[in-house]
């Protein structure tokens, strides 16, 4: 038996019910290419260490600027607890439905010696990693080829720190300028420890220290205090330092920013940087001038320096660390070809980037 065809008015039904179907098809095809970008979007999970420092801070968004429109990483604060870091790293490898599971992973590590057990777990589940800014073990990077380190070398961060000090003092070790207030051809220094452990600390510590020594430079180490990388530590710690060394110190030497630019806002509260000749700022013909030399460039330092209370700073340049990485990424996803990396990429599995000195002309 046919099947009775549609009359005038039937027709008429039929045809806006085919148009209704037509749109739901476009809709559904719409949601599905949605959802396909939003499975795509999760392809990348980005673990910090603590979003409370703030070169890591920048560092974050330099990696979320450098990164494609769809395939945003998903990003995790661990507010500096290994155990926090371990808990979201398992959450996302845990994730469901597994569409939503990262096929890769950027991890800031609290503590660089948790990541032989992050890098096992990771090789369980194939999941390729890209460490920064805290170096895991060279032993533990080898445990597995898609393991990889984008970041900086710790010594060249402190021989420029030491060159940016003997330019100040004049270049001489042995003519050594204004700087040295007491005249003795020795530079009486403080110095600001990071994180205890960190490789850029202890390094850059020794590095710096290593530099003036080779260069003939004689450097009176009258204090050395660790702050943890932090402004509020450098700030407490500076108040007691000043106490005892005020009349002696000639330099500050911090192994970041953020504590070089609180040991400074101590030395402004104590009475230090003041306009002595009175030219309406402050400069370093200002008796009294104490140079502090940081590391990171944050975007702080620099105003600091454009006002002329830190001398200089190096440039630990996360911006070219996060075109690295995201590059790096999407070589190992499939969506770069690997022959377009603008990186070397050292032993298989690091990218180094360059250090750049930063101080103010005047
Ligand atoms: C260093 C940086 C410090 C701090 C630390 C955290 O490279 O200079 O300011 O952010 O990393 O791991």
């Amino acid at each position: 038996m046919n099947a009775p065809r549609p009359s005038a008015p039937h027709l008429r039904w039929w045809l806006i019910l085919s148009a209704h179907m037509a749109l739901i098809t476009l809709l559904m095809a719409g949601s599905l290419s949605l959802f396909s970008c939003s499975a795509k979007e999760s392809r990348m999970s980005l673990f910090l260490y603590n979003e409370a420092d703030p070169y890591i801070r920048e560092f974050a968004k330099q990696i979320l600027a450098a990164s494609p429109q769809d395939a945003m990483p998903r990003k995790f604060d661990a507010g500096n607890s290994q155990l926090i870091q371990n808990e979201q790293i398992e959450a996302e490898l845990t994730r469901n439905p597994a569409s939503q599971r990262p096929a890769l992973m950027m991890i800031n590590p609290v503590d660089r010696l948790g990541a032989y057990a992050l890098i096992q777990r990771l090789k369980g589940d194939d999941i390729p990693v890209i460490f920064f800014n805290r170096e895991p073990l060279a032993e533990d990077m080898g445990l597995w080829d898609k393991t990889f380190y984008v970041g900086a070398r710790a010594e060249q961060s402190g021989q420029l720190q030491a060159q940016l000090v003997m330019e100040l003092f004049g270049g001489s070790p042995d003519k050594l300028n204004e700087y040295d207030r007491n005249g003795d051809g020795v530079i009486q220094s403080i110095i600001l420890k990071g994180e205890q452990g960190h490789q850029d600390a202890e390094i850059r510590t020794r590095e710096v220290l290593r530099s003036f020594e080779d260069a003939g430079f004689r450097v009176e180490v009258l204090a050395l205090e660790i702050a943890n990388w932090n402004r509020d530590e450098a700030y407490g710690t500076m108040g007691n330092l000043l106490r005892d060394y005020r009349h002696r110190v000639e330099l500050i030497v911090s192994n970041n920013d953020a504590m070089a630019l609180g040991a400074i806002s101590r030395m402004r509260q104590e009475g230090l940087y003041r306009d002595t000749n009175g030219n309406g700022r402050i400069d370093r013909n200002d008796s009294g001038w104490i140079p502090v030399v940081g590391i990171d460039g944050l975007r702080e330092a620099e105003e600091s320096i454009a006002e002329g209370y830190l001398y200089g700073t190096v440039k630990n340049d996360s911006q070219s660390m996060a075109t690295a990485m995201v590059e790096l990424a999407g070589v190992l996803l499939g969506t770069i070809d690997p022959a377009t990396l603008s990186y070397a990429l050292t032993d298989g599995r690091y990218i180094w980037i360059d250090y750049r000195p930063f101080v103010s002309e005047r």
